[in-house]
């Protein structure tokens, strides 16, 4: 039932507004006075306010200005006396639903409250519906619904607004250039320039005035002045990607310029200040680095305010068939196709695969199979070797030692065949045992033989 207060200093008529609507299945709310309407607005769960303009005390225009400030999307209808017009104006500039002149039209009144109603349900229902689409599948353009992709929203969420330095881990093709995009467009500086460089791709010289550009005549080819990343970040976000293969000596000066915002062209001498955001990434563990000497500390922790990691593929197989059909609709659109489903076999393939090129491959996959298909459904036909091959005897290959004897081989296969298979069904033994052929009961004895705890 929905819920509409009520407010009039005049009680007769909160009793003729209460005699309207009830009957029309509304439950009534009454206030005579502006501070006990808010209190109302504060407490309970209401969906429309009708309120008088002129009362004693607070007025109308003052409640509607703090119910928008507490509820913004609650609607409000002001009755207005003749006369009062130009104060109506004003309310709808403060985002009133609508007004009404007193003395008012019955029908007309039940008319504007059903439209103030209706419009306020499909926004209710619009937010719950991008609520639940934003928690569970997707964030900004990321994908999935695992529970390390929701650690992972949660993280982004709480940073972007803030300017803290964050570095993201995690093997490649896991999304951590989107994850950065995703902070940087979520908070305040989403107008301002996301700015990326790769950190291993160039040598040293080349890195170090495409990060702070260099000045005309700086060194041989330097034939006009040019701004660096950090300049062109200006107010916005610098993403360095792959940090960890930071040449030292340039981690110093990074350490130098990320401490005072400060720095000069190549070849110049002008101070130039910035304030730019850092993000940065990396597929290696960088801590490793730093106890080997190879990646300064102060740096690691000016970069590592916040961390992020990114799991690999196959540690969120929750993920795969939402980034599957995410692939699918992006590259069927692209190649002008109709509908693709996929084939039960494929689908086995696809959660069972190891994916060591994660999301990355994953994309490229699905496009390839996408291109490739015709009938509308995916087969085996369109996937690549490496997913149909002969990947089992190469886990054998690197999993098992050399030296062991059959049965103690046979006895690892097992055990991993078993973890992976309750893994999938996440731990639903008797969907495992069924998944690798085998009665429940057997699966429960080989649990407690190699003491797998679900
Ligand atoms: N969760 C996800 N949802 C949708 N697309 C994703 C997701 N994760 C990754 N991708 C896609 O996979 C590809 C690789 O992602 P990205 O470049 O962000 O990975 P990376 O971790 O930076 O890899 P590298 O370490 O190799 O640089 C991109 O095309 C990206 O759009
Ligand atoms: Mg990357």
């Amino acid at each position: 039932m929905e819920t509409i207060l009520v407010v009039d200093d005049e009680k007769n008529y909160l009793v003729v507004l209460e005699a309207l609507l009830g009957p029309e299945g509304y439950e009534i709310l009454t206030a005579d006075n502006g501070a006990d309407a808010l209190t109302l607005v504060r407490e309970s769960d209401i969906d429309l306010i009708i309120t008088d303009m002129k009362m004693p005390g607070m007025n109308g225009m003052e409640l509607l200005e703090e119910c928008k400030r507490i509820k913004p999307e609650l609607p409000i209808i002001m009755m207005t006396a003749y006369g009062t017009i130009e104060m109506a104006v004003e309310a709808m500039k403060k985002n009133a639903f609508d007004y009404i002149t007193k003395p008012f039209q019955n029908e007309q009144l039940k008319l504007t409250v059903r439209k103030a109603l209706k419009n306020f349900r499909l926004i209710k229902e619009n937010r719950l519906l991008s609520e639940a689409l934003s928690d569970r599948y997707k964030y900004g353009n990321m994908v999935g619904k695992s529970k390390p992709m929701q650690r992972v929203y949660d993280i982004v969420e709480k940073v972007a607004k803030s300017r803290a330095s964050i570095l993201i881990t995690g093997p490649s093709g896991t999304g951590k250039e989107l994850i950065a995009k995703a902070i940087h467009y979520g908070g305040p500086r989403k107008d301002r320039p996301f700015i990326s460089i790769n950190c291993g791709a160039l040598t040293e010289t080349l890195l170090e005035s495409e990060l702070f550009g260099h000045e005309k005549g700086a060194f041989t080819g330097a034939i006009a002045m040019k701004k660096g990343r950090f300049e062109l970040a200006d107010e916005g976000t610098l993403f360095l990607d792959e940090v960890g293969d930071m040449p030292p000596a340039l981690q110093v000066k990074l350490l130098r310029v990320l401490q005072e915002m400060k720095f000069e062209r190549v070849g110049g001498t002008r101070t130039i200040s910035v304030d730019v955001r850092i993000l940065s990434a990396s597929n290696r563990n960088i801590k490793d680095d730093v106890a080997a000497g190879i990646f300064r500390e102060d740096l690691f922790y000016r970069l590592n305010v916040i961390h992020i990691e990114v799991p690999p593929l196959r540690e969120r197989v929750d993920d795969i068939p939402l980034l599957v059909r995410h692939f699918i609709e992006k590259y069927r659109m692209d190649e002008g196709k109709g509908s693709i489903e996929l084939s039960p076999e494929v689908w086995k393939l696809l959660y069972t695969y190891s994916w060591p090129g994660n999301v990355r491959e994953m994309e490229n996959v699905i496009e390839r199979a996408v291109v490739l298909n015709s009938g509308g459904i995916i087969t085996t036909e369109d996937l690549p070797e490496e997913l149909i091959g002969k990947k089992p005897e190469l886990e054998v290959e690197r999993f098992i030692p050399p030296d062991v004897s059959l049965s103690k081989a046979l006895e690892q296969i097992e055990e991993k065949l078993l973890r992976r298979a309750l893994e999938q069904c996440h731990n639903v033994q008797s969907h495992a045992a069924k998944s690798l052929g085998i009665t429940k009961s057997l699966i429960q004895h080989k649990m407690k033989k190699y003491n797998i705890v679900v």
